[in-house]
Formats: structure tokens, C-alpha cells, sequence
């Protein structure tokens, strides 16, 4: 009801609002300033056995999967331990090897997809270790793991998933400082991705703030029946998660690709027809992304642009939403918060159903 909403038209927009705060609850209290590390006090592991991993697995579904992705690249650069994510809907199916010194981590907001569940079964039937980054307290995954992470995202209604993703981000974030000042990661870098962890609900509050050309954005976007969302590395995940968001609530097809890979096959669609949303992190390959996204307007492909205020963006002369930068390894996370805002408003100038699309449930619980 009205109350429920807290002044907002649905629950996707009241969630997308809470996350200043709902990021700062999953960081209180976690933090080790003198030592530049993270205590999360629910892993069950002592920093020896936290140390004896060699490999990282992480398995979700849908959303949680994509943030499972960019956990896999932040417990890469910053434990140097090679991990890599997984649809847990398939890993179960696959027989997969499962290896005592490999970390297992299913993530889910719900704690009870039953996909994810199974996955956490099939790998404690073999013997494996797994720990949970869950926000419902309780929930069935949450009680099946060996331990685990709880997000605090507090409870989420609409069946587009927007806070808790950015939390299931930060927890990743937590958990690859820790897992790295286990290793190589120096006080010195734990400390600046510390800081750089604290700026997020600040930054979050501005990246909302500055948000009003998502309207025009998505007015651009419900014109044609498709969508590109294009990354490379660190923004690859944000373009996966993008893309879903807008198929979620909008029906619109949206397809994530790596920007290197347009020309190898996708930049045959790209016509007046086909507009791509391009995440460009203000990194190493931002040049190349700037040529990607001329690429697509020499297509005469329409394109809007998600980026760091360090890119210049000026020759492209395209609609553009400006994300503060962070330290590189937490930009995923604030890049994502644009693409929840343009795909709510597209789902609201199509006059859907924002917070209950069609077909979907909020948790599946069936396989
Ligand atoms: C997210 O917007 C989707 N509704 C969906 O992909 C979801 O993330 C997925 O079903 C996993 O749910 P869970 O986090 O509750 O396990």
C-alpha cells in the first residue's frame, strides 16, 4: 500500500532510493581500519583455511549471477586467486568437478531459488566448502551453506532486483579484501579500497541525484524493440545486468556485448532501429570503447552513453549519464545504478507493471 511505498509510485523506485543506506548497512560495523582489512565474522573459516584456497567458484541465477561476475574480477585483482562465476541453474546438471581447496559461493537475494540451492547440495555432496551471500535471514540457502555473508539489504519487494544486487557487490568487494589480506594484498591497498568502499553510499546518493537524463534515455530506448548494452572487462557484468533489467520490466529485447566483440558479428544489426547503451569506466580501454561507440554511429545506430567524468565523450555528442568514479576494482558497482533507473523509466513511459512484470516470479522456487 501507499504506506509501504513511502512516497514512491512503485516498489522498484523506493528500492532503487534506499540504497544509500541499505549500502552503508552492509558495510557498518564490517570494517578493519588499522589492519586495511574486513571482518566478516559469519565465513567459519580461520585466515589459515581463508589461505588455503586456490580457486573461487561462484554460482547464482539471472541478476545474481551477473554480480557474481563482477565478484569473480574483484577476488581476481584483489586476492589474486583465479575465480570465474557460474548459472547455478546449469552447474548442477553438469556433473561438475568439485575440488576440496576451491571456495564455493552461491549468491541469492532470496535464499530460496531453488536453482541456487541445488547447486549448494550438489557441492556439499561432494565435499565441498561453501559460503552464501544472501540477504534474506533464514532463508533456506542461507541455512544449507557452511557460512556466509549476509547483505542487509533489507526486504525487497519488486521482482526487478536493485538494492540487493548492489549489496551482493559490496559483499563481494568485503570478501575479496579479506581473502587478499590473507594473501598479497598489501595494508596500503586494503586500506584504499576501505575508503573507497565507504565512499559508495555517498556516491550512490549522487549517481541518483544526477540521473535525470535516464528519462530521456529510456525514451530513446522504447522506441525500437531492441536493445544493445555493451562493456568490456569490469563493465562487461554492468552491460549483462542492464541488458536483463530492461528485458525484465520493459519487454524489451536487450542483448550485453563485450564492446571488443561487436565487430566479430553483432554490428551487422546495428541500424537507425537498434540503439546501444555503452558503459565506458574511465580505464585503460576507454579509448577503444569511445571507438566502439563510434563504430556503432557511423551504423547511424542511435547510442547513449554511461560513463566516468574522466572521459571524454564530447566528439560522440550523445546523451550521457555521468557515474562518480571510484577505485577501478568498485566501479561495476556504481556504473550499474543508471541502467535500473533507464529501465524503470522505460517500464514507465510503456505503462507496465514495474514491479510485477509478466512471467515472473519474485523467488523461483522451482526448477
Ligand atoms: C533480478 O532482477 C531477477 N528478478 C532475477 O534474475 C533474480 O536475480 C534471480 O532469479 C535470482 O534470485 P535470487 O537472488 O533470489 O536467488
Amino acid at each position: 500500500d501507499d504506506l509501504d511505498l513511502g512516497g514512491h509510485a512503485h516498489f522498484m523506485l523506493k528500492e532503487i532510493h534506499e540504497q544509500p543506506a541499505a549500502a552503508a548497512a552492509v558495510i557498518a560495523g564490517r570494517i578493519d581500519e588499522r589492519f586495511g582489512t574486513t571482518r566478516l565474522g559469519g565465513l567459519n573459516l580461520t585466515p589459515r583455511e581463508l589461505r588455503a584456497f586456490k580457486r573461487v567458484k561462484i554460482l547464482g541465477c539471472g541478476s545474481a549471477y551477473y554480480v557474481g561476475q563482477m565478484g569473480a574480477q574483484m577476488i581476481e585483482d584483489l586476492a589474486r586467486i583465479p575465480a570465474d562465476a557460474e548459472a547455478a541453474s546449469e552447474f548442477r546438471y553438469r556433473n561438475p568437478i568439485i575440488e576440496a581447496d576451491t571456495l564455493y559461493i552461491a549468491v541469492s537475494q532470496s535464499g530460496e531459488t531453488a536453482d541456487t540451492a541445488f547447486a549448494v547440495q550438489e557441492v556439499q555432496r561432494k565435499g565441498g566448502y561453501v559460503l552464501g551471500v544472501v540477504n534474506v535471514v533464514g532463508s533456506t540457502i542461507a541455512r544449507a551453506v557452511d557460512g556466509g555473508v549476509y547483505i542487509h539489504a533489507g526486504p525487497e519487494v519488486a521482482v526487478a532486483s536493485t538494492k540487493a544486487l548492489t549489496n551482493m557487490g559490496i559483499a563481494f568487494a568485503m570478501l575479496a579484501v579479506q581473502l587478499g589480506r590473507v594473501r598479497d594484498l598489501s595494508v596500503a591497498d586494503g586500506k584504499r579500497i576501505l575508503a573507497g568502499l565507504q565512499a559508495i553510499p555517498g556516491q550512490i546518493a549522487q549517481v541518483l541525484a544526477d540521473a535525470e537524463p535516464a528519462k530521456a534515455i529510456a525514451a530513446e530506448l522504447i522506441k525500437g524493440d531492441s536493445a544493445f548494452y555493451i562493456g568490456r572487462t569490469r563493465g562487461y557484468p554492468v552491460a549483462r545486468e542492464g541488458a536483463q533489467k530492461l528485458k525484465e520490466i520493459s519487454y524489451i529485447h536487450a542483448e550485453a556485448y563485450q564492446a571488443s566483440e561487436l565487430k566479430h558479428g553483432p554490428l551487422a544489426l546495428i541500424d537507425e532501429q537498434m540503439p546501444t547503451v555503452a558503459i565506458i569506466p574511465d580505464d585503460e580501454l576507454a579509448d577503444r570503447n569511445l571507438a566502439a561507440g563510434e563504430q556503432v554511429l557511423a551504423r547511424k545506430g542511435p547510442l547513449v552513453v554511461i560513463a566516468h567524468p574522466g572521459v571524454d565523450v564530447s566528439a560522440l555528442k550523445v546523451p550521457t549519464i555521468r557515474v562518480p568514479k571510484n577505485e577501478p576494482e568498485l566501479d561495476p558497482i556504481l556504473l550499474t545504478i543508471p541502467t535500473q533507473v533507464i529501465a524503470y523509466y522505460a517500464a514507465l513511459a510503456l505503462g507496465l507493471d514495474v514491479d510485477k512484470p509478466r512471467n515472473l516470479a519474485k523467488s523461483v522456487t522451482v526448477e
